[in-house]
């Protein structure tokens, strides 16, 4: 048998009241692999990341991981289980140093050692934290503050990782630099769902692409099919 997808999403509906935001939709996250889903504004990538972390209750769908199911599992159960998000706009504690966002994003673990241990892990990813970690978070750079939402989440022990628009808004060198670093994350272990309104960066970096208009799922293949797409070229890659 095969080992189970990191993520299997089937069929889910996210209203808000009578609002339709996400309408049916159903892909996978497989596992060792970066999976992405690009949309402009408003197309329900964050309603979906929220169904999935359980800050938002779905009307329908089936959640399953690594072969699970995880349907309507609050968030705190989730987080011990591995499922993390990096929400949008970063939702920093901005009074806080960094040292105590990352040891936020550690708070349901016990472990102490293993905690100390993960700690000196992260900041392998983000050398330039190690100057900052006494810093407020409102302190930061834009992308100094996103390395910070990433750490955090990092520290929770994630086995499958979400993160929500993690470029928006920062320079295009910064922009690299937190692509890299997500790839390096998928290569040591954790599976990532990235969602991305930059469509380039996302198919550069990710194996798996999905494209949400208006709360429907309208494609699906690998980045590179999305890359030589002409239609997807045309609109969300600007050629
Ligand atoms: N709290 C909310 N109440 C009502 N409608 C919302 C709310 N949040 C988002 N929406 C609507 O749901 C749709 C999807 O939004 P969202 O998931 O935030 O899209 P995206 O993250 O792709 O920009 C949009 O039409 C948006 O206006
Ligand atoms: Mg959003």
């Amino acid at each position: 048998m095969t080992a189970p997808n990191a993520l299997e999403v089937t069929n889910l509906v996210v209203n808000y009241g009578i609002v339709p935001a996400v309408q049916d939709i159903s892909f996978t996250v497989r596992k060792g692999a970066i999976t992405t889903i690009v949309g402009s504004n408003g197309s329900g990538k964050t309603t979906t990341m929220k169904a999935l972390t359980g800050l938002l209750a779905a009307q329908s769908g089936k959640i399953v991981m690594n072969g699970q199911d995880i349907t309507g599992l609050p968030t705190d159960v989730l987080v011990k289980r591995g499922l993390v998000l990096v929400p949008e706009g970063r939702r920093l504690f901005k009074g806080m140093t960094v040292a105590e966002n990352l040891q936020m994003g550690a708070f349901q673990r016990r472990d102490a050692s293993e905690v100390a241990h993960d700690l000196e892990r992260v900041l392998t990813y983000f050398p330039a934290l190690r100057a900052k970690m006494r810093t407020r978070a409102a302190n930061l750079s834009g992308g100094q503050q996103q390395m910070v939402a990433v750490a955090r989440a990092l520290m929770a022990a994630p086995k499958v990782l979400l993160l929500d628009e993690p470029t928006i808004g920062l320079a295009p060198a910064v922009v690299d630099t937190i692509a890299e670093i997500i790839q390096t994350i998928g290569r040591n272990g954790v599976d990532v769902l990235l969602v991305e309104q930059n469509a380039e960066i996302a198919f550069e970096i990710s194996e798996d692409a999905y494209i949400f208009e208006r709360g429907e799922l309208v494609m699906r293949g690998t980045a590179r099919e999305m890359m030589n797409s002409p239609e997807v070229q045309r609109a969300y890659l600007g050629i």
